[in-house]
């Protein structure tokens, strides 16, 4: 840690002057020197040096002299300090350096031309830059490859000991999975404890590894680097929106790759707020869905009861033919269509435009429906923004992070490195507040255990402890008396032992968790699933800014309050209308002026305001017999919906249903036509990640088989149906965005948004107040079923899509394996494996248990991406009154051993 004052933006190091081959150059007093040598544009050879984790000084490269010294001194572990005078060149430090290879090579296999490192390796760049000719000497190791790990090899025969691996996992991914052991007589890295590795397999060690010493198992013998194309394009899993190289050789994916690398290891330490560049296990390894055999390569027609290949053009003319009738015989609001937000923008964009210009229907809805609506809808009416108004930077700045309802290790797991850098590197408050024992809780300096479904208790709990400590932003609460009086009514009857009683998070921790977020100069909040997916989920992201409003931190620089999404492109599917009550541009769908504009720009008269239906008006029309055709593109209700929505019903009662996927879903099994759609890997466009920015997505390969990118297929139908539509490209819809939104696509920058809380406050807050005080009892209060039974996402799947990924599958099988808290399972006396009937008031089923330590006491949890068991079916679904948020995320169980 010594090295990175510097990038502290509160700790101002001292400017210092010092000399580099004979220029005085300034720096900061601390800092590496390497850094500094570095920052003038001067590379020195380096190993073992990275600028997004601390130096460790092994390998002996970054030579320099330092004037009053006789031997060379490593200039990555020096610090500078004013008045150093340094020399970067001459043959003694081109002699020294040499020496430092020689010694690497004479205890190096030699293996280069059967290691997936050749070509890409740095020893053997140094060797060739140092000329090294001589390896007479070279000595083999003869260690036994480890090959314990799902995902990785390790070969240390072609170790140089440089620790980037182990400093990587423990510095910046505060996981610390790795170390260095002494055997055979060699420093050799081995997972701790001489174990099986166990870890988050994000494969940042890999990526940092300047040798082949770790290798994917997924590529390992497949390439030489120079054989494959590399394209810079957007993870297709989570709403981080990480960078990625997708390498492809024909047409095959061989590995991805990220900007971490120690290619890219230099850089300024302060950037690396912005993202250190690396990837997630689902980003990095869940490539392989993309070239999966079971990808659908032909469109698919129902034919009696069988879905049988038939050729696009008949296919299309069918389903055109057929949608067409229905909306002749029936009127257009006798369709709906369902997308998901792993469209592109320019996708998301076509089918509103499809649903509304070409079917003439505003029944249509997107899967941010599961909850980031929730956000988006609290926010706007609050503050007028749609979407969460902190970047990555501010978040890794914060001086303080309550993070409430977020498992965000497992769902969003490159932000959650941000948090990390909070922690580690600026010493940031982090308090999390959860039901599960998450990952981030074992790292922040205030972790809270609460019960179940009662986070919008919690957050009463803390206004309340904000008024009675009197940590209120005078300046903020001031503007608006009346506003704040209301507030305080509202929460009068609120008192903090009951809150405890019910939650399980103490007086004192409400109290501590309230005075650390109103008194860090900047201050986040961040609520994901537990909020945003439960019921009430609206009404606590309201809560929320209530307690930024009168600590004042609304549209104070580093604060706010924020959300993560679980699909790339939730903020995208909002900002490009993708839902009934928005237009692109969040614009209402009832706002005369807008509906004037899109109306004249796409030459249509819109569906009347007031129209459309959302996901669950959508599937209830199915099953009464409204709603007679549904385009589903890439969504899957089927598998994702409880029994209870009668989602089999609603379908089965269609005239017409068809799914647009890459694979062939259980709602494509049902439908009557089935369209091959391409992943992001075959196409171009953008998704907009949780920050705002827009981001680009290239096309790697083409297509496989007949498959077709979904604007393409939308564009086929719009004109089957009759519509005029040119695209030919994904370009050609951005440059209709563009003229739509102006300022949309901001070159890979968040767009500024400003809340503005005035308009709200002055103008029905006290109405809206008094009401979501009042919210009764949470679903997580114990009731006679004394188990609260969840199901949320797992690090290594995202939705079902993964579960088409083999080696997400190979890291995490669908065991169809409920997880327990061990103590629990020792009081049921079951082991791993062992059956146990759990029944909610939904129904009753077994399912076989698993040990999770994370997993608290009284509470058991089911991945949902399997469905094998149903275990969703024993949900109840509560949808939310104002925004219409299914949520279906946790019920009540008792458990008996079968
Ligand atoms: S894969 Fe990631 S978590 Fe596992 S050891 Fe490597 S860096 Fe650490
Ligand atoms: S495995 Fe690679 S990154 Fe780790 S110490 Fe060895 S050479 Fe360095
Ligand atoms: S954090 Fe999200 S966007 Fe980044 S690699 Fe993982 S799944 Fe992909
Ligand atoms: S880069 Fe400095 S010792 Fe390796």
């Amino acid at each position: 840690m010594g090295l990175k004052p510097a990038t502290n933006p509160d700790v101002e190091a001292v400017a210092i002057e010092l000399s580099i081959d004979g220029k005085s150059v300034t720096a900061k007093d601390g800092v590496s020197l390497y850094d500094v040598i570095s920052s003038t544009g001067k590379i020195i050879p380096a190993m073992c040096y990275h600028y997004t984790f601390d130096p460790f000084g092994s390998c002996g490269m970054c030579l320099v002299m330092q004037e009053g010294k006789k031997a060379p001194v490593r200039s990555c572990t020096a610090k500078a300090t004013a008045g150093m005078i340094i020399r970067t060149e001459g043959d003694d430090l081109f002699q020294a350096r040499k020496k430092a290879v020689e010694k690497h090579l004479s205890v190096h296999p030699l293996d280069c031309p059967v290691c997936d490192a050749d070509g890409h390796c740095e020893l053997q760049d140094m060797a060739f830059q140092h000329g090294v000719t001589n390896l007479a000497n070279a000595k083999q190791k003869f260690i036994p490859e480890d090959t314990r790990s799902p995902v990785l090899d390790f070969n240390m025969n072609r170790c140089i000991a440089c620790a980037e691996c182990i400093n990587v996992c423990k510095d910046v991914l505060m996981i610390d999975a790795l170390q260095f052991m002494k055997k055979g007589g060699f420093n050799q890295v081995v997972p701790k404890g001489d174990q099986a590795l166990s870890c988050e397999f994000c494969g940042d060690c890999l990526a940092v590894c300047p040798v082949g010493a770790i290798t994917n198992k997924f590529s390992k013998y497949l390439y030489k680097p120079w054989q494959m194309k590399k394209t810079t394009t957007t993870c297709n899993y989570c709403g981080d929106g990480c960078q990625m190289h997708l390498e492809t050789k024909d047409a095959e994916v061989v590995r991805v790759t990220s900007p971490l690398s120690w290619k890219n290891k230099w850089g300024d330490r302060a950037d690396t707020a912005k993202g250190h560049g690396g990837l997630c296990v689902r980003g990095r390894f869940g490539f392989e869905y993309i070239d999966s055999p079971a990808r659908l390569k032909q469109p698919l027609l129902r034919k009696g009861n069988q879905l049988v290949e038939t050729p696009w053009l008949e296919t299309m003319h069918q389903v055109a033919d057929r949608f067409s009738d229905i909306q002749r015989k029936h009127g257009p609001d006798a369709i709906a269509g369902l997308i998901t937000a792993r469209c592109t923008n320019e996708e998301l964009y076509l089918f509103q435009k499809l649903m509304r210009a070409g079917f003439r229907t505003n029944h249509l809805d997107s899967s941010a429906r599961y909850g980031h609506l929730n956000f988006v809808h609290a926010s706007r009416h609050a503050l007028g923004i749609g979407r969460s108004p902190n970047d990555w930077e501010d978040l890794t700045k914060a001086k303080a992070i309550v993070l409430i309802g977020s498992n965000i290790t497992e769902t969003n797991p490159l932000t959650a490195v941000r948090i990390k850098e909070a922690i580690r590197v600026y010493s940031a408050q982090v308090v999390v507040i959860d039901s599960a024992v998450t990952n981030i809780a074992k790292l922040a300096s205030h972790p809270v255990l609460i019960n179940p479904g009662t986070e919008g208790l919690v957050i009463d709990g803390l206004v309340k402890a904000t008024l009675e400590l009197d940590l209120i932003d005078e300046e903020s609460t001031k503007k608006h008396p009346q506003a704040y009086e209301a507030l305080k009514a509202a929460l009068a009857h609120v008192s903090l032992e009951q809150v405890a009683t019910r939650t399980g998070m103490s007086i004192e921790a409400l109290k501590d968790t309230a005075t650390i977020f109103a008194e860090a100069p900047r201050s986040i909040i961040l609520c994901a699933e537990g909020i945003v997916r439960q019921s009430n989920g609206y009404q606590n992201v309201l809560k929320l800014i209530d307690l930024a409003w009168i600590t004042g931190k609304l549209g104070q620089p580093g604060c706010g309050v924020n959300t993560v999404t679980e699909e790339p492109n939730e903020q995208g599917a909002v900002d490009m209308g993708a839902a009934p009550e928005f237009l692109p541009g969040q614009a209402s769908f009832n706002d005369q002026t807008a509906r004037d504009r899109f109306a004249k720009a796409w030459d249509v008269t819109l569906p009347a305001a007031g129209s459309g239906a959302n996901l669950v008006d959508i599937l209830k029309g199915c099953k009464s017999g409204q709603i007679r055709a549904l385009y589903v593109i890439g969504e899957n209700p089927l598998a994702t919906l409880p029994a209870s929505m009668e989602v089999r019903a609603a379908l089965d009662r269609l005239e017409l249903l068809v799914v647009q996927d890459p694979f062939l879903t259980d709602t494509a099994r049902m439908a009557h036509a089935v369209l091959p759609a391409c992943t992001s890997a075959e196409k171009d466009g953008t998704f907009t990640n949780l920050e705002g920015r827009v981001l680009r997505v290239r096309e790697a390969m083409d297509p496989i088989g007949e498959s077709l990118p979904d604007w393409h297929i939308m564009t086929a139908m719009a004109n089957a149906l009759g519509c005029q539509w040119e695209y030919e490209s994904s370009n050609d819809i951005q440059a209709e965005i563009m003229k739509l939104l102006p300022g949309y696509y901001n070159l890979g920058q968040p767009r500024k948004v400003v809340p503005t809380v005035d308009r709200y406050l002055s103008n029905g807050y006290a109405a809206d107040v008094a009401v979501r005080y009042r919210v009764s009892a949470p679903s997580g209060v114990k009731n006679q079923r004394p188990f609260a039974l969840l199901m949320g996402q797992i690090l290594y799947h995202s939705g079902k899509m993964s579960t088409e990924a083999p080696g997400l599958i190979k890291i995490a099988p669908n065991a169809g394996r409920l997880r327990m808290n061990p103590q629990d399972m020792e009081q049921f006396a079951v082991g791993e494996g062992t059956k146990v009937r759990l029944t909610s008031d939904r129904g009753s089923m077994q399912v076989a248990v698993q040990p999770d330590q994370s997993v608290a006491p009284q509470t058991c949890f089911f991945p949902e991406h399997f469905n094998e068991p149903p275990v969703k079916d024993l949900m109840s679904v509560q949808v939310d009154p104002t925004t219409g948020v299914p949520s279906f995320k946790q019920t009540r169980v008792t458990i008996e051993k079968a």
